[in-house]
């Protein structure tokens, strides 16, 4: 391996070890729990409810229906799965066994604590590890579930690649993630980037063409951006009508740098620069 290759594979890496740092922070954590949605840290559904924890099992349920059927014997995989909010949810909703692979250890201690609390300890494991190299045997899961977790990584295509190479025929991969519009001009996101450490994001043509390259069939794509929009301003209220008791729980840097960073992700996404959505794959 060249100098360079070796340079950029460092780098790389440390994409993975600041994701994994960021997580398990105690700022962090306290902020994810505390405000986010409680056990699920991803963007809510606001069709019906203007509340967050809600909106986000409104998001669960949406994409259960999409990758359906999921019944007892499907067994899921959700990658980047947090505090195993989503988990809990299908595995009481369908009775079907999930193995939650996430960075954290912060969120996996926590996963394992409620897990147990909801007396779902049976159904749901919790794994350490990185899913840009899945640790699980070829052909293991009916389902690939993600939300909002493969922003955070440099290498997208692999994790798409790793998603098949884990599904067994005809399973499905279902997943969101906050992404740049397809028509975002060059180097207007960076204080984007900078709230949660990215060097770029996807979008919904690079998805779509990184899943064709790696065999997928296409199932559904729908594109709900207005969601994000919704989710951003929603959390920056909560946070801005907390803030006292916010910065007892998370540093007060932290708050304030978080409260800007959400601000910066509502004007890209008023501007049209940034996109979400739920896409649906089907490995042939
Ligand atoms: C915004 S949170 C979403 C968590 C969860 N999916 C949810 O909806 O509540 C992003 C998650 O991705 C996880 N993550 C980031 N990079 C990862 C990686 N390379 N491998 C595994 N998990 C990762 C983080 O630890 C975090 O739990």
């Amino acid at each position: 391996m060249t100098n360079r290759q070796q340079h950029a594979l460092a780098n790389i890496d440390a994409v993975v070890e600041k994701a994994e740092a960021y997580y398990d922070s105690d700022d962090a954590d306290n902020f994810y729990f505390n405000i986010w949605g409680g056990e699920d840290i991803h963007i809510g559904l606001y069709d019906l409810t203007d509340d967050i924890a809600e909106a986000s099992r409104l998001t669960v349920q949406e994409m259960a229906r999409i990758a359906s059927p999921i019944a007892e014997s499907t067994k899921v995989l959700d990658i980047g799965a947090g505090y195993g909010g989503a988990a809990r949810q299908l595995a009481k909703a369908y009775g079907c066994h999930v193995t939650c692979l996430n960075l954290s250890r912060t969120q996996n201690a926590t996963n394992n604590r409620l897990t147990k609390q909801h007396g779902l300890d049976e159904l749901i494991d919790v794994v350490h590890g990185n899913f840009e190299h899945i640790p699980a045997t070829d052909a293991s899961f009916d389902l690939v579930w993600s939300q909002d977790a493969i922003l955070h990584s440099a290498r997208r295509k692999d994790v798409i690649h790793e998603v098949f190479r884990v599904l067994k025929p005809g399973g499905r991969f279902v997943f969101t993630d906050p992404m740049q519009s397809d028509n975002c001009p060059e180097g207007v996101l960076q204080n984007v980037y900078d709230r949660i450490h990215l060097k770029n994001l996807g979008s919904f043509g690079f998805y779509r063409a990184a899943a064709r390259q790696a065999g997928f069939n296409e199932r559904h794509i729908s594109n709900r951006t207005d969601q994000l929009l919704a989710h951003y301003s929603r959390v920056r209220e909560e946070l801005q009508s907390q803030y006292a008791r916010m910065v007892q729980v998370s540093s007060k840097s932290y708050v304030d740098n978080m409260s800007t960073g959400l601000m910066h992700w509502i004007s890209a996404a008023k501007k049209g620069h940034l996109a979400w959505g739920i896409m649906c794959f089907e490995k042939k």
